[in-house]
């Protein structure tokens, strides 16, 4: 296993759709294991495969840091079914580093997807586990949480940075 360097905003490859996955082999799992391993050493609840690079519909999230009966998560091809409710909550994400913003997202969620074998899933969420599987799964499709900020936040945010990275040169 090894880590991989986070791909960041605004990178072009985290706008893309990314691509079904139609084998579950050997090498998707070597991508699986480094998907865990980066995520963890970022240390973030969620890693898209886009985000290390990779145009995949695969996805990690583990939320038990704050949620302890939570497991470790692998999707690949994950969809999601249902959305229920709606609730607001702070978001970041490991391709936005030094932004959080509060942002409005369903509060229950079904997702149907095939886990690291291939064999097919389905996860009812609520929560902070949710609210990971709809973000993780905007990244498959190219979005990021920035893209669902209202109109005036995402200016500040362009802005915002748009300095930083002239402050970094
Ligand atoms: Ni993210």
């Amino acid at each position: 296993m090894s880590v991989r360097e986070i791909i960041k905003y605004p990178e072009k490859v985290l706008r893309e759709k990314t691509l079904r996955v139609t084998d579950c082999d050997s090498k998707l799992n070597k991508l699986i294991d480094d998907m865990i391993e980066t995520m963890y050493a970022a240390p973030g609840v969620g890693l898209a495969a886009n985000q290390v690079g990779v145009s995949k519909q695969v996805a990690v999230i583990d939320v038990s840091a704050r949620d302890e009966k939570s497991p470790l998560i692998v999707l690949v091809n994950p969809e999601i079914v249902h959305l229920e409710g709606e609730v607001e909550a702070e978001e970041g994400c490991l391709s936005v580093p030094d932004y959080t913003t509060v942002l409005k997202r369903a509060m229950k969620v079904c997702v149907k997807g095939l886990d690291r074998n291939g064999k097919p899933v389905e996860i009812e969420a609520e929560g902070l586990l949710a609210r990971a599987l709809q973000h993780e799964i905007d990244h498959l499709n190219g979005i990021l949480f920035v893209d669902r900020m209202g109109r005036i936040k995402k200016e500040f945010f362009k802005k915002r940075y748009a300095r930083e990275k002239m402050l970094r040169g």
